[in-house]
């Protein structure tokens, strides 16, 4: 270019053609720059539509199409069009001609396309109507149009997934909580707040540590969050105690997934809580309820042995010495009958004979006292009502404490074992009025309600406490709970601090019940004092 402009020497008109032919050439290369420049200012122009992220897709394609006319080099008889899919976005202008240039483009999974048309011929060039920039600058539109419509379609995607989680999360039943690597909480449900009884706007942006977490999980929570970047990853499960507003402890069960930004870098931690608090609670109460019923199984085979042992060392040491005397002398009787031993006078056989009955007497009644050990005979001549009360009556001589019994049970009929297992139940209680209460008074009281038999046992004395009530060792108690659930009963302890202990057993009637001998139909208002 600089040689063809350089001033030549020679004859005017060679001088004349030389500077034309330069001043031409310049004027078609500030054109062609001209065309150039609009080409650039286009793209420069569409470019900076695209990024707005402000405007819908229909209103960017309209403007990106009134772009079109004025980049190529006859504006004034260009129009354009984009379609999408079934959707136009067109230069006012627009209407179809033969001179067209179209390119196709797929955005999502739409086809468009970027056409543009003159309204009327329009001079040839030596690479058809259009030049070869204006068809580069439809391409690279097209591409800009795809890549921007794609970045847009994915956005949206993302975004609508983003909103189904949220929701998702905003629903379920479980906590959900988003925190950065701070700790700071960014999201947060609801079943969060309803459970902590935080507001939403207290909640987002606090601390996760200083708002929900009670001083000693801090330490280990904390460890946790700390060891994310290292590792780039959290620790998947954890249960650990969160506080509520009042300061209340939930114990909470988690499942947690690190957060990374689009970097693919660590930027926070999401997590699901489950609160396992009541679960929790009522393994620890069967755990602990089996236990106490494994012990009060091995106290029943152990008294069971004990009283085995027990009757077998008195039917031993009473019965068999008693049987013993009682051999012995009727062997002597035996040789005085056949005549082998001179008798020594009626008088003294007699007093043998008799101190024999007296022996069959005390062993008669050692039997008696063993059998009534093992099941009160009364339980079974009157009944459960007349055993409760002469047990009353008994405790009284026993231990001195002053023991009113009364009962208002018409027409009470219950059965062998409930009988049985009333009885044990009331036994096991004044074991205890003796042992723990410090009593000066008892009063036993025997109703009748809506087809139960009730039985209430007061004392005086310093009144059982809601620790004692449930206590893992209080197998005494287990065991009467046991025996009244049994026969299909309800009990009932209350202690008043210093002014006794109230228990109340109803052991419903069964109507079909086959009573002892003599049923509870008792309307005896005794005192055994
Ligand atoms: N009438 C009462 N007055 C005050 N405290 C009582 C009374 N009955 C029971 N308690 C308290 O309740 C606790 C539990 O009673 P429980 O009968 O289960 O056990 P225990 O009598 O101590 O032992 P055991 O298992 O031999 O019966 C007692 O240790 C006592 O402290
Ligand atoms: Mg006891």
């Amino acid at each position: 270019m600089s040689q063809q402009s350089l001033p030549c020497q020679g004859d005017d008109d060679e001088k004349q053609i030389e500077t034309r032919v330069p001043e031409e050439q310049n004027r078609e290369l500030i054109q062609r720059l001209a065309e150039r420049v609009k080409e650039l200012a286009a793209l420069h122009r569409a470019a900076r539509i695209l990024q707005d992220e402000s405007k819908s897709v229909p209103q960017l394609l309209q403007e990106l199409v009134e772009l079109l006319p004025p980049a190529l080099q006859y504006p004034e008889v260009t129009a354009a069009r984009i379609t999408l899919g079934s959707t136009e976005f067109k230069t006012s202008n627009f209407i179809g001609t033969p001179w067209s240039q179209r390119v196709e483009f797929t955005a999502g999974n739409m086809r468009g396309a970027l056409e543009v048309v003159y309204l009327d011929e329009v001079p040839e060039g030596d690479k058809g109507l259009f030049l070869q920039e204006e068809k580069n600058l439809l391409n690279s539109l097209a591409e800009m149009i795809t890549s921007a419509m794609n970045r847009e379609y994915a956005q949206e995607a993302l975004r609508e997934s983003e909103r189904r989680l949220r929701d998702m999360l905003t629903n379920i039943e479980m906590i959900a909580v988003m925190a950065d690597m701070n700790g700071d909480i960014t999201f947060c449900n609801d079943y969060l707040l309803r459970l902590t009884g935080w507001k939403r706007e207290e909640a987002i942006g606090r601390n996760w540590f200083e708002l929900f977490l009670p001083e000693d999980e801090k330490e280990k929570v904390r460890e946790i969050l700390i060891g994310v970047e290292p590792a780039g990853e959290v620790t998947i499960h954890l249960a650990n105690a969160i506080k509520t507003r009042s300061g209340e402890r939930r114990l909470v069960k988690w499942t947690n997934t690190t957060l990374r930004g689009l970097n693919g870098k660590i930027i926070g931690v999401a997590a699901l809580g489950d609160d396992i608090t009541e679960r929790k609670a009522a393994e620890e109460q069967l755990r602990a309820s089996s236990e106490q019923l494994r012990a009060l199984s091995e106290r029943l085979r152990r008294a069971k042995e004990e009283e085995g042992k027990r009757i077998a060392r008195e039917l031993h040491d009473e019965l068999g010495s008693a049987l013993t005397s009682l051999k012995w002398g009727l062997l002597g009787l035996k040789e005085v009958c056949l005549g082998k031993q001179s008798p020594e006078g009626p008088a003294t056989m007699g007093r043998e004979i008799e101190q024999m009955i007296a022996l069959v007497d005390e062993t008669v009644n050692t039997v008696r006292r063993i059998s009534s050990e093992l099941r009160p005979s009364m339980l079974d001549d009157l009944g459960v009502v007349a055993a409760i009360e002469w047990q009353t009556l008994e405790f009284h001589k026993r231990s001195g404490i002053q023991s009113d019994f009364d009962s208002v049970a018409e027409n009470a009929t219950l059965d062998r074992e409930q009988d049985a297992e009333l009885f044990r139940v009331f036994q096991e209680a004044l074991t205890n009025i003796l042992r723990h209460a410090g009593a000066t008074k008892v009063n036993v009281l025997i109703d009748e309600d809506d087809g139960q038999l009730v039985l209430e046992v007061r004392d005086n004395g310093r009144g059982i406490t809601e620790m004692e009530k449930h206590g893992a060792r209080s197998l005494g108690l287990l065991g009467m709970r046991e025996r009244v659930k049994s026969i299909g009963g309800e009990i009932e302890i209350i202690g008043e601090p210093g002014k006794g202990t109230r228990l109340t057993v109803r052991i419903p009637m069964k109507a079909d019940a086959l009573p002892g001998p003599n049923p509870t139909g008792l309307s005896v208002r005794a005192k055994s004092q």
